[in-house]
């Protein structure tokens, strides 16, 4: 039996509610889960939440809560985010869960064991909110620090330290013999030139608990705990079941079903150093071969006229609201149509407003309304598939069976843009199928009744193909669309069986009502 596509997504800070940049990251995941179940493949998608660390540790104590019921409460959003936007996940990793400090800490055990971890005294710049010491290489030319870094103390520290760089040879081999380990390729000369310039100082995995409690205690010192980013990458294997049987964790996949995972998708910012660097060395120490590391999928960044969405700059747009206002699918369309994966896009009311508007409701739910309300008036809505046939209709399937073939490329490559533009295609030759054929015209002659019904029937079967192929972007939609043509996709079908033919001759339709309601919004003051 063949593997089952294995995504992973970021797992999310919970130090602040979800914002865009998030949302866009789990609903990327989730039309790549979709679309991989849509082609047939068996997917176990794992996402979930980041919960230890420093950020969290101070914002609980900041409004006067437990770690713990401070983390809580603010998964709940991420929780109920995913539920709202349809993001399907069959894992949830949440750090604090017993079954992955069990696996951190056994694993934290063998590399001690093995001797990849040492302690050492440090003193240096140490930048708390990214919770790491800084280098020269992070200094402005003046010698500062940049905001990026927040406050930087001096600081004088024991700590433990994996040995990384006993592995930086064999990662910048792995990387250059690897040209698929990071998407989009051009990134990975980025983790060339960090390895480059990393001067030789190796990875510190360790806080002392009398400045962060808040994490997974180290078993063979307990005055230290994890660092966060150490217990945050685990994730990928600890609920994919590595050591379960070891730690008796149960309920989890079977690890060697399941890994190495076909994609941790994730953005640029945390490329290198974590999961270009931290992780792949990480596992290698582990004894993990060069066929289990797994793909890296790199996304860009949303950003709001240029510059960077943050809470601090007081402009986070909160998905929800979007969500309630475009519908969720509406979100997760621009969201998938508005940026190419790895590259950056530009939030914009603007933009969000006209994917609504000009493609769903006045391109696509159009489209729908007017198919339906025409062979509900002419034919009783009744599919016919008669001998009628001519070039405006074969140039229909001509257009949809090419958009179909381009769109598997699309999609294999994480182009999830260019998978819409093919599916638009077919919605746009439709519309125009309209006003070359007129079917309205058409219905006031007797003697066009053959091309008539030819025309109807071309209208819904392009229709149902649309909702195929937009399945893994708009699954509450293209739901609904097929519940309005009265058909429902067959039990098993896969992308391999859409081929002209969908709905047979007598098929019923059923009644059109506007999926996509107009949408108002309020000028900002
Ligand atoms: N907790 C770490 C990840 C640990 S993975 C083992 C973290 N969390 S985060 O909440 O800051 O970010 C989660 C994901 O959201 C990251 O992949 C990050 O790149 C992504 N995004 C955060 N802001 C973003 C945008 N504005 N745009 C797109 N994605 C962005 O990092």
């Amino acid at each position: 039996m063949s593997k089952p596509y294995y995504i992973t997504t970021a797992i999310d800070y919970t130090n602040a509610a979800p914002h865009i940049g998030h949302a866009y990251e789990k609903v990327l995941a989730d039309v790549m889960a979709r679309y991989q179940r849509l082609k047939g493949n068996e997917v176990y998608f794992l996402t979930g939440v980041d919960q230890h660390g420093q950020k969290v540790q101070k914002k609980a104590a900041e409004v006067g809560q437990e770690p713990q019921a401070f983390v809580d409460d603010i998964t709940k959003h991420f929780t109920a985010l995913w539920t709202k936007l349809g993001v399907h996940y069959d894992g949830w990793a949440a750090t604090t869960a017993e079954p992955h400090k069990k696996v951190v800490q056994a694993i934290l055990t063998k590399l001690h064991d093995k001797g990849q971890l040492y302690k050492a005294s440090r003193h240096g710049h140490y930048s708390v909110r990214q919770e790491q010491f800084l280098t020269d290489k992070e200094r402005r030319e003046d010698g500062t620090f940049g905001e990026e870094w927040g406050e930087v103390i001096e600081l004088e520290e024991a700590n433990w330290y994996f040995k990384l760089n006993e592995h930086v040879e064999w990662l910048k081999a792995f990387i250059r013999s690897h040209p698929d380990f990071i998407f989009p390729a051009f990134r990975a000369n980025d983790v060339i030139n960090a390895l480059e310039g990393s001067g030789g100082i190796d990875l510190c995995i360790s806080r002392p608990k009398e400045r962060l409690t808040w994490g997974i205690p180290l078993p063979f010192d307990p005055d230290f705990v994890n660092y966060v980013w150490f217990d945050a990458l685990v994730n990928y294997i600890s609920f994919a079941g590595y050591l379960a049987d070891e730690v008796g964790n149960t309920g989890l996949p079977e690890f060697k079903k399941l890994w190495p995972a076909n994609a941790h998708v994730i953005g640029k910012d945390i490329l290198s150093p974590p999961h270009a660097i931290y992780w792949p060395t990480m596992l290698h120490a582990m004894g993990f071969s060069d066929d289990e590391i797994p793909q890296l999928i790199v996304h860009g960044w949303w950003n709001l006229r240029g510059g960077k969405i943050s809470k601090s700059l007081g402009n986070v747009i909160d998905p929800n609201v979007l969500a309630d206002t475009f519908m969720p699918d509406g979100l997760r369309f621009y969201l998938m149509k508005d940026i190419a994966t790895g590259y950056d896009a530009d939030f914009s009311d603007e933009r969000i407003m006209i994917a609504y508007d000009k493609d769903l409701a006045k391109g696509l739910g159009n489209l729908l309304n007017r198919t339906l309300k025409m062979a509900n008036n002419y034919r009783s809505g009744v599919v016919k598939i008669g001998g009628y046939d001519d070039e405006v209709c074969a140039s229909l399937r001509t257009v949809t069976a090419e958009a179909e073939a381009a769109y598997p490329t699309k999609m294999d490559s994480w182009a999830i843009h260019q998978g819409i533009e093919e599916a638009w295609k077919i919605v746009t030759a439709a519309n125009g199928f309209i006003e070359q054929t007129q079917p309205f015209k058409l219905a006031k002659d007797e003697t066009q009744a053959a091309r008539l019904d030819a025309v109807l029937h071309h209208l819904a079967e392009a229709i149902a193909h649309v909702t195929v192929l937009l399945n893994p972007i708009m699954p509450t939609m293209c739901a609904k669309i097929r519940e309005q043509l009265g058909w429902t996709l067959p039990e098993g079908f896969k992308l391999s069986d859409l081929k002209w033919g969908l709905l047979p001759d007598g098929h019923q339709l059923g009644q059109g009502t506007p999926l996509f309601p107009r949408v108002e919004i309020a000028a900002e003051a």
